[in-house]
């Protein structure tokens, strides 16, 4: 399997980019990360506080800074971008080594045009690794994130209104159903990520799916017309008396 999808750098916007590529399908085009994307750009633009993923996490503009929410599935990192455009500190955490390198690829690009437009840098991180092994280490390190954010891609997912272009989305899901193997289930690493935050977990389902956790279930569900987003409270245990 590993030998069906490489990453290569392609010349792109005067520079280079890292893509992904699929010996299965030679003539699609290669995928790559661009923040700098003209649709980005207009979501950008027309403010991101009315983001799904943004409304979400439910704290005010001003309460947003500081805090910190973990994506543990960030992907091509779109939603964690989002994030961070909406002023909180994003941790975007990736355990696919190709999905990372192209991740950190345009998360590099995207810092160096914030740069040269004298922008001031996001406060958002990239890291590879697994999720729940990242956050253990936060924990030891003595920080408790906000929130955590999960969008791990389910087998049940609908294909329609993502933003890649279908056959680029089924490479995608070729390469991730087909390269990772064991871990935690989506349920497991819940349960665990609700003992680790100070504010919420919230979790990405297709519309209309059921929630990953019926018990205990999420408190409230935003409902788009292609995703909801389940939302779970902290579940710390109080300090021992
Ligand atoms: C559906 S994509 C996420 C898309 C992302 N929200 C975006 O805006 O681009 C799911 C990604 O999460 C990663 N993933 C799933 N479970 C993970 C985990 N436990 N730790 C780290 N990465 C994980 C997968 O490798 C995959 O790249």
């Amino acid at each position: 399997m590993s030998e069906r999808f490489y990453v290569e750098s392609v010349p792109f916007a005067e520079t280079a980019a890292v893509a992904l590529f699929d010996r299965e399908r030679p003539k699609q085009n290669p995928i790559f990360v661009d923040f700098e994307s003209a649709q980005l750009k207009f979501r950008r633009r027309g403010g991101v506080d009315g983001e799904m993923v943004v409304k979400s996490f439910g704290l005010s503009p001003r309460e947003r800074a500081g805090r910190l929410i973990v994506d543990c599935s960030a992907g091509l990192g779109t939603d964690a971008y989002l994030l961070a455009l909406a002023g909180y500190r994003v941790l975007a955490v990736e355990r696919n080594p190709l999905v990372f390198a192209m991740l950190q690829d345009g998360w590099r690009r995207m810092s160096d045009a914030r740069t040269a437009r004298g922008e001031p840098g996001l406060e958002f991180r990239v890291v590879a690794g697994e999720g729940s092994d990242v956050l253990r280490e936060l924990l030891a390190a003595g920080e408790r994130p906000y929130g955590v954010y999960f969008d791990p891609m389910f087998e049940d997912e609908s294909k329609k209104g993502k933003s890649l272009p279908r056959k680029e989305m089924a490479t995608l899901r070729d390469l991730l159903f087909g390269t990772v193997i064991g871990g935690q289930s989506p349920a497991e690493f819940l349960r665990y990520a609700m003992g680790v935050v100070i504010g919420r977990v919230v979790v990405k389902r297709p519309t209309g799916a059921p929630p990953v956790l019926l018990e205990p279930g999420p408190v409230n569900r935003i409902e788009g017309k292609v995703a909801g987003y389940d939302i779970y409270p902290c579940r710390v245990a109080p300090p021992r008396q």
